[in-house]
């Protein structure tokens, strides 16, 4: 049994077949890539993992557990947590309240207290300081720059102790120096046992941070294996050159 599996996930908005039959896993203690020309359904797979959208058919397996019907949250609860191509950082909060909306018991503490729990802090500032942008905690979201606020989105994405991190394109727009933090992160989680599946164009970082690598193209996977293998497979040179 996989960590997480995904058995012939099927997705279609309107005329376009966004997930085709697309079945691939992630191992325990991985880090997976899934790569693949822009619009092959990369995003849509991670909407569907976590629930955003639901799948026409297949299903999603995490430790053995079926979450295809789950929402977002009991998604969260279960162990995966993401963040998104697109910040979705919440700009008139400080970097802190970012980070502690994001705890799985927020919701609930809610209701009967306003300010934020110490736990919940102490876990915050903790997260941040890995990242380095302690000094950021009370900036308003809005004031980062792009680079910054990637920081404080990987922090986010750790508030929830997850079991598996899905990153889509951490690398994207990122500076040189910021990208090899960001990477020796990664890695030092992941010695620490964390799972992560990532989805990410800069092909150095895949072949240098991933394995096993899976590439998909018009929904569907057409090749998966070590990052050498993927690199000299012809069918996956095709699949890139094809893009245009
Ligand atoms: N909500 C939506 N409504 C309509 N079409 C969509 C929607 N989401 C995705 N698509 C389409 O589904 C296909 C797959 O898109 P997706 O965003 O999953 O690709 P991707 O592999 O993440 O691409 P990229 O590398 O550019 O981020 C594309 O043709 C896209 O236009
Ligand atoms: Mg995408």
């Amino acid at each position: 049994m996989a960590f997480l599996e995904i058995q012939d996930l099927t997705k279609s908005f309107g005329g376009i077949q966004a997930v085709d039959h697309c079945t691939f896993s992630v191992e325990q203690g991985s880090i997976t890539a899934l790569i693949g020309p822009n619009g092959a359904g990369k995003t849509t797979v991670f909407n569907l993992i976590t629930g955003l959208i639901k799948p026409d058919s297949g299903k999603v397996l995490f430790e053995g557990r079926e979450i295809t019907a789950k929402k977002p949250n009991q998604i969260t609860r279960a162990g995966i947590s993401r963040t998104f191509q697109i910040s979705r950082d919440l700009g008139e909060m400080t970097v802190l309240e970012n980070l502690v909306v994001q705890s799985p018991t927020r919701g609930f503490l809610d209701l009967f207290q306003g300010s934020i729990l110490n736990h919940e802090y102490e876990k915050a500032m903790e997260l941040l300081d890995f990242v380095g942008i302690t000094r950021l905690a009370h900036e308003k979201a809005k004031k980062l720059s792009y680079g910054q606020k990637k920081l404080m989105e990987f922090a986010a994405v750790l508030m929830t102790e997850p079991k598996l991190v899905m990153l889509d394109e951490p690398a994207g727009g990122v500076n040189p120096a910021l990208l090899e933090d960001i990477v020796a992160r990664i890695e030092l989680l992941n010695s620490r046992g964390l799972t992560f599946l990532i989805v990410e164009h800069n092909m150095d970082v895949v072949m240098n941070l991933c394995s096993p690598v899976v590439v998909m193209a018009y929904g569907k996977v057409i090749a998966q294996g070590k990052p050498q293998e993927i690199q000299a497979n012809p069918i996956v040179l095709e699949a890139y050159l094809g893009e245009g």
